[in-house]
């Protein structure tokens, strides 16, 4: 549905300055999102997510590259005739871009109105979608008088007017409260089952990801640098940012009074700390009792917990294994054997 290839975007400082050095804030990428899929793009700040999904609807020009919507290649298309593609790409955004002087309905009447549809047809299309969004009692009130969540609610209302095939969100949740993100999400995710949409969200918040999307790329200095369906990325992230970003949403970080007496090379004495992340049968396994019986190491569990992702279980633990070099090695081979994924944080001396 959405097809990017080797779409690129630099900044220049002006139109003239083509030969100036620009800011490169996308480099060549290809991205496909098939019909139906709510893919979501996650990056630090400054990463290039917006550029992204500027390029996908052309409110930036790529500087190489072809885009690609719903079939209809948009590069190439005439300024009346992008228009008329555009209507099938609704957008909404991180500060909802609500027309304060107009009330609700007439928020969500304005690309009707500029598609010259008429009053009567503007009623019948507003009203349904004002009940989707749940707020059919606002109709008469002005943004003003509404919350953020009720606010993006009518920008959701107002994207979908024209009847788009793809609805595109640039940190649609990130002004909002975690209650009302969910209730948010909860709603682009509805519209997703029942009206088909295909969704390209982009966030910097793997609670984004993780609740709605199904597949999810990861965007670093401009560069796709991954793309994994959700619950493998939750499972076993292929990049270190992959892992950067799933820790830190996690929260499962050593505790500071071990990493200060973390080594990286193991000595004679030590013993190694070890991040683990197990899913599928293996969360259901009676995993430190095996150790200790199999492999002879005593298993200290510093930290662990169990999330689910979509239809999975995902279970992380940090743990000190316990026993001489030998039986620790045979523990690691172990744990790799019954496709866990192991990281070793590092070495802490025994009886320390
Ligand atoms: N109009 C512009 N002119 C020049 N540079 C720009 C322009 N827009 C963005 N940039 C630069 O391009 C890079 C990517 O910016 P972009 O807004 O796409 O990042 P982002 O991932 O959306 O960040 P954030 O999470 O903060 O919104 C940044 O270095 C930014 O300064
Ligand atoms: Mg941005």
């Amino acid at each position: 549905m959405i097809r990017l290839q080797n779409v690129s975007k630099t900044y220049y400082p002006t139109r003239k300055s083509r030969n100036a050095t620009g800011v490169e804030a996308l480099k060549p990428v290809d991205l496909h999102v098939p019909e139906g899929q709510i893919h979501g793009v996650i990056g630090l700040s400054g990463a290039g997510k917006s550029t992204l999904i500027r390029c996908v609807n052309l409110l930036e020009r790529p500087t190489t590259g072809s885009v690609s919507v719903d079939g209809q290649e948009l590069t190439d298309l005439s300024r009346e005739a992008l228009n008329q593609a555009r209507h099938r790409i609704g957008m909404i955004f991180q500060h909802f871009n609500l027309l304060t002087s107009r009330h609700v309905f007439d928020n969500v009447a304005l690309p009707l109105e500029l598609m010259g549809v008429s009053r009567r047809d503007i009623r019948d299309r507003v009203t349904p979608l004002l009940e989707l969004v749940g707020l059919d009692d606002k109709a008469d009130q002005y943004p003003a008088q509404l919350s953020g969540g009720q606010k993006q609610r009518v920008a959701i209302a107002r994207a979908l007017a024209s009847r788009p095939r793809v609805l595109l969100c640039d940190e649609a949740t990130s002004a909002l409260d975690p209650h009302t993100t969910g209730a948010i999400l909860e709603l682009l995710r509805d519209i997703n089952r029942k009206l088909g949409l295909t969704i390209l969200l982009i966030t910097h918040e793997m609670e984004v990801v993780k609740s709605i999307c199904h597949r999810v790329s990861l965007i670093s200095d401009g560069e796709l640098v991954e793309a994994a369906d959700v619950g493998d990325f939750f499972t076993a992230p292929a990049t270190q940012l992959g892992r950067d970003f799933l820790n830190d949403f996690l929260e499962l970080e050593p505790p500071d009074a071990l990493v200060e007496r973390l080594e990286d090379q193991p000595g004679a004495h030590s013993h190694p700390v070890v991040r683990l992340a197990f899913s599928g049968d293996a969360v259901s396994t009676p995993l430190v009792s095996r150790l200790a019986r199999e492999c002879g190491v005593d298993v200290s569990i510093l930290q662990a917990k169990v999330e689910s992702i979509q239809d999975r279980t995902l279970g992380l633990m940090i743990a000190e294994l316990m026993g001489d070099a030998e039986d620790t090695r045979r523990a690691l081979a172990y744990l790799q054997d019954h496709d866990l994924q192991v990281e070793v944080l590092g070495h802490v001396q025994r009886n320390a």
